[in-house]
């Protein structure tokens, strides 16, 4: 069992959140705790990108509490949060097709040290490796997802945001992800992740939360899963 009482790495109280006049978020509540992989779960459109985008501070406006590693960020800029150390991969990825993958690799700013070298991010992802002058438009859609996880280790952040990384994979290319994913957590980053797939979910967090029209309506351990697996199938509509 976790030790409850460590501070959460990540502290989300209350968090509304609007697309100009359109409110999404209603009061979302959860907290990660350094090491951790967590999962919100929820159908389509129930608010989970719009939770991460929230987090980053790139959405309209934002209220409620957004406190990382002790410090409340609801008020700051989304460059000041990510100088934080909060990197996120969002659902489109975002790899830009006319940069190879070297090129595409070294955009984003290191942000502070002890970011990963660019020798251990070919170890933990060998086929990126290969495609090193590969275009961006060469890549299929399981190696543009490693480049754009691979892209946010350089920059020193050791708490990841990955928005559905699995979507529109083959199975064996989830699998490897789901591997990448759990080295990740052995070496120490903290993961937040949204996933539709709760299968591939089940096999790499340690706790999830479902998100239903902009709220946290339920949560449980990964040891819990298989006796709320009927509750999950009401919520998920699957
Ligand atoms: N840029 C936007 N402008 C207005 N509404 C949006 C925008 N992005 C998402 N929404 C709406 O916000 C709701 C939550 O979307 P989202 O957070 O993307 O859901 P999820 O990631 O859970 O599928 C949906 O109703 C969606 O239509
Ligand atoms: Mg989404």
């Amino acid at each position: 069992m976790r030790d409850t009482v460590t501070a959460p790495i990540l502290n989300v109280r209350n968090l509304e959140a609007w697309y100009s006049e359109s409110h999404i978020l209603h009061g979302i509540d959860f907290e990660v705790r350094p090491g951790e992989v967590v999962t919100l779960l929820g159908r389509n459109g129930a608010g989970k990108s719009t939770t991460l985008k929230s987090i980053m501070g790139i959405i309209g406006k934002r209220k409620g509490s957004v406190v990382f590693e002790g410090q409340e960020t609801i008020r700051l800029s989304s460059d000041r949060i990510a100088r934080l150390g909060i990197a996120f991969c969002p659902e489109e990825r975002g790899i830009f097709a006319s940069l190879d993958v070297k090129e595409n690799l070294m955009l984003p700013p290191v942000i502070r040290g002890g970011g990963m070298s660019v020798e251990h991010i070919f170890e933990l992802f060998p086929n990126l490796h290969e495609r090193l002058g590969s275009q961006g438009t060469k890549l299929s859609g399981g190696e543009q997802q490693m480049l754009a996880i691979a892209r946010i280790l350089r920059t020193g952040s050791r708490f990841l945001m990955l928005d559905e990384p699995t979507e529109g994979l083959a199975p064996v290319i989830i699998q490897q992800i789901g591997r990448m994913i759990s080295r990740l957590k052995e070496e120490g980053f903290t993961i937040l992740l949204v996933e539709q797939n709760f299968r591939f979910a089940s096999t790499v967090a340690d706790r999830f939360y479902i998100i239903e029209h902009g709220k946290v309506i339920d949560a449980f351990a990964n040891a819990e899963l298989q006796a709320n697996m009927e509750k999950l199938h009401a919520y998920l509509g699957v």
